[in-house]
């Protein structure tokens, strides 16, 4: 079964790079990425690395540029924050949205998410919005109960037009830079969960359109057997995708069989 969505592979620099080392890596991966088709290519460097990346990948094809956070208002005295339409300038089209480490570290809501979703629509940037379960939660088995809380608050407010445009990333904060990677069956289990979650809070086509990646220690070794799940659209890599030899091998995962 050939997945009908188009596939994404986004890399997550977190608070890693410096302007010269990030130009370095994506020099190197505009290079050997070029000939990639099935899969657009993100990468997310840090708001300081964004003018420099940006110009960096102006002649490639595939490789499209994502910021980690945004600020969900517009102008204004918010010391520290940076709007859509700052990140527009950079050609920026993604924005990762309610990372884990966000709502861990800044206190982040649903609804603080929820805006900053609408906010980054209103700027034509498209939201990649995180949500996943602690270990505790899942033992505890209010896994399905935690996710579908956040995909409702975070979401809350989304046309179907916008959420269209919006990408979902599944990372079970357990798996995040732990080693420790759901199995490919965990993760579909989940990712068939979420979309019918879609279903229900839009409609049937809005939830087989909208793509679902996962995250969470995704590496070369395991790469191939998540991409090959059904509901599984691409992936969100922290860590491996600092290394340009490791993400090299994440982008061109084994694609085939896909059944
Ligand atoms: P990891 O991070 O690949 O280092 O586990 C994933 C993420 O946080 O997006």
């Amino acid at each position: 079964m050939d997945k009908e969505r188009k596939l994404i592979i986004a890399g997550n620099w977190k608070m890693n790079k410096t302007v010269a080392e990030a130009i370095d890596l994506v020099n190197g991966l505009a290079r050997e990425l070029a000939k990639v088709k099935d899969a657009d290519i993100v990468v997310c460097p840090p708001f300081t690395a964004l003018s420099d990346v940006s110009k960096a990948i102006l002649a490639s094809k595939n490789i499209a540029l994502g910021a980690q956070n945004m600020s969900e208002n517009n102008v204004g005295a918010f010391t520290g924050e940076i709007a859509a339409v700052m990140l527009k300038e950079f050609s920026v089209r993604y924005v990762i949205l309610g990372h884990s480490e966000r709502r861990m570290f800044q206190n982040e809501s649903d609804e603080l998410i929820s805006k900053k979703a609408r906010a980054a629509h209103a700027a034509a940037l498209k939201p990649i919005v995180c949500v996943g379960e602690t270990l505790t939660e899942r033992e505890a088995g209010r896994m399905e109960k935690v996710l579908e809380t956040q995909i409702q608050g975070s979401l809350a407010g989304l046309t179907k037009e916008q959420m269209a445009e919006t990408v979902i990333a599944y990372e079970p904060v357990w798996a995040i830079g732990t080693g420790k990677n759901a199995t490919p069956e965990m993760a579909q289990e989940v990712h068939a969960r979420i979309r019918a979650d879609l279903r229900t809070l839009f409609n049937p086509a809005v939830a087989n359109d909208t793509l679902i990646l996962y995250g969470g220690s995704v590496k070369p070794g395991n790469v191939d057997g998540l991409m090959a799940m059904s509901d599984v659209d691409g992936v969100l890599v922290g860590g491996a995708s600092l290394d340009e030899a490791d993400f090299h091998r994440i982008v061109w995962f084994e694609t085939k069989p896909k059944n």
